[in-house]
């Protein structure tokens, strides 16, 4: 399995959570158009496969292009990989971008998963984030989409919102439902540095939400989804049967992938990349033919780390069989000795002979659970 992810760094008005690489003024954006086409020329031999399983376009904001430009990047990549019958093709997009005329032409490409940053159905906390949508632009976007025969949509909300409570949460979550979605990526609100909500929580303008009540939030994430037939298969994302997103099974799994645009990351098995995360210095050099990206070559105790982190995230978990197959003895021994600890607490279940995953409790503070399980070097 391969992969191409586009990174398109630009959105028209920033989120007050938000710190994704992206710039809010727009001008460079046909310079950065021609830049990006010109990196999948300059890229063309850096994954070893000639097919593409999954391609993604993520942001910032890929829908302040036109679709033409979308199809012109589409076409370039087509140049020189062969992009198999059933890839996923999938492209981010704000609910205010998609008006009837950006939708019909979008169906009529050839993205065929729409993934729809929502957030939340509920118009003030919309404005508390900064949102540019309310709550009946989502509902409408999200209609248009599968009128025009989108039969593949996922949607993004974040729960743990300061002054969110349980309705809330529950009233987006019954609409997110009602509207036959396939994919759900629900986040937990994080602070994140140098962010509007940042400043807010250093001028104690806002808290963040109790622990125990974003846990209640998350369980009942957890049963509404069960109930109306989505898998948990990852520890933010939930999809009914064969709508999982390919694209993040295959960075979960350590297939090679190429990342495209500033910021964007790069995996050859062998080593990581990624391009440097500002618009300037990336179209600087791209026009003068070059790259400017850092790079750092993967031990073996790198990737089982990395092999930890994401595979215990995932409801397929961890195999000890394969860590034993793939690591040397010294880090199978090490690795006995940590899920030694867990396995027979009620974080951890052996679902299957050799294999083991977190339960719903582990899931909910994977991130200090999964730290555990990391050898250093
Ligand atoms: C890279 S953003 C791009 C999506 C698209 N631009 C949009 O906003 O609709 C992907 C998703 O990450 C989530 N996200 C970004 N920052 C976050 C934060 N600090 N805490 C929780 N979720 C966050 C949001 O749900 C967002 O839709
Ligand atoms: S959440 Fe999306 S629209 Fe908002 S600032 Fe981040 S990338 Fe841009």
């Amino acid at each position: 399995m391969s992969s191409i992810y586009i990174h398109i760094p630009f959105c028209s008005q920033v989120c007050h959570y938000c710190d994704f690489h992206k710039s809010a003024s727009l001008k460079e954006k046909d310079r950065m158009h021609k830049a990006i086409i010109k990196e999948i020329e300059l890229q063309k031999s850096f994954l070893k496969s000639k097919q593409l399983d999954t391609i993604y376009f993520g942001g910032g904001t890929p829908s302040v292009y036109e679709i033409e430009k979308i199809e012109e990047i589409i076409n370039t990549i087509e140049k020189y990989w062969d992009i198999s019958d059933n890839a996923e093709i999938s492209f981010e997009a704000n609910p205010d971008d998609l008006k009837p005329e950006y939708i019909d032409k979008l169906a009529k490409s050839k993205i065929n998963r729409l993934s729809i940053g929502i957030q939340s159905f509920n118009d003030d906390e919309l404005k508390f984030m900064n949102r540019r949508h309310n709550s009946q632009e989502a509902i409408r976007a999200i209609n248009l989409a599968q009128e025009k025969a989108f039969d593949n949509i996922s949607i993004d909300l974040i729960y743990g919102l300061p002054n969110s409570n349980i309705k809330t949460w529950e009233k987006s979550l019954n609409k997110a439902f009602e509207l036959n979605i396939q994919h759900i990526s629900a986040y937990h609100l994080s602070i994140e540095e140098n962010t509007v909500f940042a400043f807010k929580k250093s001028k104690s303008l806002i808290k963040e939400i109790d622990e125990n009540l974003s846990f209640e939030q998350y369980k009942l994430l957890k049963k509404m989804s069960k109930e109306h037939g989505f898998i948990n298969y990852e520890v933010s994302n939930f999809a009914i049967q064969d709508y999982h997103s390919k694209h993040n099974s295959n960075y979960w799994k350590q297939n090679e992938y190429l990342g495209i645009g500033p910021s964007a990351h790069s995996y050859n098995m062998e080593s990581r990349y990624w391009n440097v995360n500002n618009n300037k210095s990336y179209l600087e050099y791209i026009e003068k033919n070059s790259l400017n990206f850092e790079s750092e070559k993967l031990s073996d105790i790198d990737r089982y780390n990395e092999y930890i982190m994401c595979s215990l995230r995932t409801i397929w978990g961890i195999d000890t069989n394969y860590i034993f197959s793939m690591f040397s003895d010294n880090i199978y021994q090490q690795f006995k000795e940590i899920i030694n600890k867990y396995k027979d607490t009620d974080l951890m279940e052996n679902y299957d002979k050799s294999k083991f995953r977190l339960t719903e409790k582990g899931i909910f503070i994977s991130n200090e659970l999964i730290s555990n399980f990391f050898i250093l070097d």
